[in-house]
């Protein structure tokens, strides 16, 4: 704004010699920094920044959005219009930006493919518009002590896959609510984790405050409390997160503090605007940063790694105080998201133990995008992985054969097993894929998938399984006992199904 004042003065000053009624931009003023702030409906903005450098009919740029910023392609100026896009004409999912000047504001039109056109209103913006904060020398390296948590891997909920940005107090008081009445919170599902979308900016000291839809985190953590569970958040190492709400950039040590003094138990911290500052080489080094702070609270607070997968984290991920993290990226509602994951997981699975968990992402268990066979084998296939147990669909409305999948008791023993070791995959054939592990007491479990699109009709050998010589099998989704496993097992799986066995000594 300071940036205008002289040149709208001039504007009005001239405008009351020869009557101008307003004071418009020309075209050959479109260089500059543009603001667009799209209200995100809680009081706050999401804010993206189009640098715009024009010469004669060529337009130049970027645009800078909270976790990325991009030179534009293809920028053109003609009158008061003008235009530019994404990424080249190859690319099937540029967006294409149509811009015109109105008055002293720019009118941007998005457009893109299989999505509603959508505008946006920039102003120009001061120099610092969208230029990022001074970078902070990441710290040297040490090993943060384990924090003694998460001995089995961490059960519960979290807002992201089922309300993303629509999630509010009410909505996790109620969803604490169900989680006793409907049983999951008796059969261990104990986090109830607010993922994104809960920030809003900053005090004058520094602190970090909630936006409009969380008005009294203290007072919603002690509800949770009251319930028996415990209450998770969700931070970026980055100035913003995913969502484009306020991070913990520079402000570790504090955030951590006003999580404690908040009775928070759980911190999932998502790299996102963290790529705009740092290489991927320095995610240890942030993270540990964290840990460290978290730590220094002493209050016991489970800290959940999310960076995709990326720079094998599986290998230092204890060592910077983590207790989970993700493997992968995001998962979606879907076969073929939920499969790629889940079967994807073999190579790391020695890395996990008690206390530091890989982690395949969240369940989308019942938010409606696969069948109930499907559901049934996300959740053996989580449960064999040791894999964290998120529930993330809405468990105000939990359907009963939902309910039955996420409460199983057999399952979650598998999941839980004290002995924290992640299933190998032991034999796969065409479509057809067997998983097994360890379980404390000598005893194994056993889960054999079908990928395919037809039932598959299995032939097992107990050698396939190193475990011939009595074992007595129990059918976890039949609830019962089944017999010894033969020397030859056959089994019909249906498609996208699994069968999942818990196999105990007889001796
Ligand atoms: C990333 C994470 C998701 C979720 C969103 C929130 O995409 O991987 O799990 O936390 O950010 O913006």
């Amino acid at each position: 704004m300071t940036q205008m004042l002289p040149r709208t003065l001039a504007l009005v000053l001239l405008g009351g010699f020869v009557g101008l009624a307003s004071p418009a931009i020309t075209a050959s003023e479109l260089t500059g920094r543009w603001v667009a702030r799209v209200p995100n409906g809680d009081g706050t903005f999401r804010e993206t920044v189009f640098v715009l450098n024009r010469s004669g009919s060529t337009l130049t740029g970027s645009i800078i959005n909270p976790s990325s910023e991009q030179p534009f392609v293809e920028g053109t100026a003609d009158g008061d219009m003008f235009t530019f896009a994404s990424a080249p004409a190859t690319n099937p999912r540029r967006t294409i930006y149509r811009g015109v000047i109105a008055g002293d504001e720019v009118t941007i039109t998005l457009v893109r493919p299989g999505r509603p056109d959508q505008q946006m209103t920039a102003r120009r913006g001061p120099d610092s518009a969208g230029r990022l904060p001074e970078r902070i020398p990441p710290p040297a390296r040490h090993a943060v002590p384990d924090n003694g948590l998460a001995r089995t891997p961490p059960m519960g909920w979290n807002s992201w896959n089922r309300f993303r940005g629509s999630i509010d107090e009410a909505t996790v008081r109620a969803i604490a609510d169900a989680m006793v009445a409907n049983g999951m919170r008796d059969a261990g599902y104990v986090y109830v984790n607010i993922d994104d979308t809960w920030e809003a900016g900053r005090d004058s000291s520094g602190r970090i405050l909630t936006n409009r839809k969380f008005p009294d985190m203290k007072a919603l953590a002690d509800y949770v409390h009251g319930q028996g569970l415990k209450l998770g958040i969700y931070s970026s190492p980055g100035p913003f997160t995913c969502a484009g709400y306020e991070g913990s950039y520079g402000h570790e040590a504090g955030d951590a503090r006003t999580y404690a003094a908040w009775g928070i138990d759980y911190l999932k911290y998502d790299w996102c605007g963290a790529a705009r500052l740092y290489a991927d080489g320095d995610m240890p080094a942030i993270y540990q940063k964290m840990g460290d702070a978290l730590r220094a609270t002493r209050r016991p607070i489970v800290f959940s790694l999310c960076q995709y997968g990326r720079q094998d984290v599986w290998n230092w991920g204890a060592d910077v105080g983590g207790n989970l993290w993700r493997t992968t990226g995001d998962i979606a509602d879907n076969w073929e998201s939920m499969s790629r994951i889940g079967f994807s997981q073999d190579e790391h699975g020695p890395l996990a133990k008690p206390g530091h968990w890989n982690d395949p992402d969240m369940l989308e268990i019942g938010n409606g995008g696969m069948t109930t066979t499907e559901y049934r084998t996300h959740m053996s296939l989580w449960a064999l992985l040791s894999a964290p147990l998120l529930a993330g669909n809405d468990l105000r409305t939990v359907a009963p054969e939902i309910l039955s999948i996420l409460a199983n008791r057999d399952v979650i023993a598998i999941d839980q097993d004290p002995l924290g070791r992640q299933a190998r995959r032991v034999k796969s054939d065409g479509d057809v894929e067997i998983w097994a592990r360890p379980l404390a007491g000598r005893a194994h479990a056993v889960g054999v998938f079908n990928r395919g699109d037809a039932t598959a009709h299995v032939t097992i050998r107990c050698e396939d399984l190193q475990l011939c010589g009595g074992y007595h099998m129990r059918d976890v989704w039949a609830h019962a006992d089944v017999g010894m496993l033969a020397a030859t097992q056959s089994v019909s799986v249906p498609s996208h199904g699994v069968e999942l066995w818990r196999l105990t000594p007889a001796r």
